[in-house]
């Protein structure tokens, strides 16, 4: 099997039996670190890394020096043409020319794809802004695989920052994939973002048993935890009766606890840091005394702040440095992998497909324009060329998903473009809570984002729309 001149952007690119095989041939990697040195021979990588990193950018330097590749690098956006204003993609077509390889960090949403999708070479996604880090879910989940022998079947807690950190989003969607059961605690305000949720949800079937949905006696005890995401596996009989699933969920305790920093630099001002630091849930000694905790292993992506005690380091379940050492040979197996200097045989059974659903897409440049304004499609230098792509993910609600930074958005009125362009007088656009959102075809679909919005196009309020006036 070969993954040769595959890209890795988001945690959909890959399938589970394709992690197990990066995670085989990293074991073959950490066994013998010192004979993989002409296995990249004569490749290039460029490591572009145009937000701070130690551990994955050193570490996928260090990986390409394992394998006996080469690397040239740009850490700092100031030094580069982007600062002259040109844009990822002619950035990407150029470097796609230089290097064999491209990883990248950069602070927008969506950027990597945009990389992916120029470069002409495959590119790995080091983290765009608070969208998604997957090569970091990958040593996250070898190092559970090390500890634990599977996946499937586990109980991970999610802790912190849940709102910004794209190591959270990444590991909650392969979890849900690898059928564990994930439970979510956020420090306060600091949620996972509801369209991580829609699609942990509606992409992997499992059930999410929500915080305020629970009586209040059953709260009481839960503080701090929002949710629980129940994996299919899970008995069904549980999942109809929460309060007492959610109860016995935590009787029985995690295997894991997954820490994190708050994201400061996500947030817009040093005054709602502060506020959040305040509040913000701290892990030690005297917190893993809890009966949820004692066979917990306490893992971290790592760099930790305050929110993990020093005291902990020493404790043989704490994993986070050792997560990052496997970043080496995790991160050789996959550049060996996406070079296509190894290729790995695979046991015939063995379902190697990526799973994606095929939503029917929105390609109208209008009605969705500030659905964020992390996403790279949302930046000046990219708006030249980039055309707003969303999905169509559910028409009841009507909810579009961005392609570059994956955000929803719930447009407020619609209409059709079969129906009204040129061919009839009268152009009406509905509420999108009406039928019309089932009726229009996703092809003919169009949307706005206000009345003023549908009315500067041209089209009239339809008749229920001027009832709800
Ligand atoms: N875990 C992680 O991404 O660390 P760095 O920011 O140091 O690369």
């Amino acid at each position: 099997m070969t993954m040769a001149n595959r890209s890795l952007v988001t945690m959909d690119d890959l399938s589970n039996g394709e992690i197990e095989v990066v995670f085989s041939l990293a074991n073959e990697m950490l066994e013998s670190m010192d004979k993989q040195s002409s296995v990249c021979q004569g490749k290039i990588m460029a490591s572009l890394f145009f937000e701070p990193s130690t551990r994955t950018r050193l570490s996928f330097e260090a990986a390409m020096h394992r394998l006996g590749g080469s690397v040239i690098s740009a850490v700092d956006i100031g030094a580069t043409s982007l600062a002259k204003g040109e844009s990822l993609a002619d950035m990407a077509r150029i470097i796609g020319d230089y290097a064999d390889i491209i990883v990248i960090r950069h602070p927008w949403e969506g950027a990597a794809k945009v990389v992916a999708d120029y470069a002409g070479v495959s590119v790995i996604n080091a983290g765009d802004g608070s969208h998604e880090h997957p090569t970091q879910t990958l040593l996250d989940l070898y190092t559970l695989k090390k500890e634990r022998q599977t996946i499937e079947g586990l109980k991970i807690a999610l802790w912190g920052d849940l709102k910004h950190g794209r190591t959270i989003h990444s590991l909650a969607y392969a979890l849900a994939r690898f059928g564990a059961t994930i439970h979510f605690r956020p420090g306060p305000g600091l949620e996972l973002p509801e369209h991580v949720i829609r699609k942990l949800t509606t992409e992997f079937e499992g059930i999410l048993e929500r915080y305020n949905d629970l009586n209040g006696t059953v709260k009481e005890k839960l503080f701090p935890l929002d949710a629980i995401y129940i994996t299919p596996s899970t008995s069904h009989q549980l999942t109809n009766i929460p309060d007492v699933s959610i109860q016995i969920e935590l009787k029985t305790g995690v295997d894991a606890l997954y820490v994190t920093r708050l994201q400061t630099e996500r947030l817009s001002t040093e005054a709602e840091g502060e506020g959040l630091k305040e509040d913000y849930p701290v892990v030690d000694k005297k917190f893993l005394k809890g009966k949820e905790f004692k066979e917990a292993l306490v893992m971290h992506p790592l760099p930790r702040v305050d929110e993990l005690a020093y005291e902990l380091d020493a404790d043989p379940k704490s994993m986070y440095f050792k997560q990052a050492a496997r970043g080496v040979p995790v991160r050789m197996a996959l550049l060996a992998l996406l070079l296509g200097t190894k290729e790995v045989s695979v046991p015939g059974e063995e379902d190697l497909s990526v799973p994606k659903r095929d939503y029917p897409l929105y390609r109208h440049d209008f009605g969705v324009i500030d659905h964020n304004p992390k996403c790279v499609s949302q930046q000046g230098t990219e708006k030249r060329y980039i055309k707003p792509e969303f999905k169509i993910v559910n028409r009841e609600p009507l909810i579009l998903r961005c392609v570059y930074c994956e955000h929803e958005f719930e447009p407020k009125y619609i209409a059709s473009s079969d129906w009204h362009e040129g061919r009839l007088d009268s152009k009406k656009y509905h509420s999108a809570d009406s039928h019309w959102a089932r009726k229009i075809k996703s092809e003919n679909l169009i949307v706005f984002g206000s009345e003023s919005e549908a009315e500067t196009r041209g089209f009239k309020p339809s008749h229920y729309v001027r009832k709800r006036r």
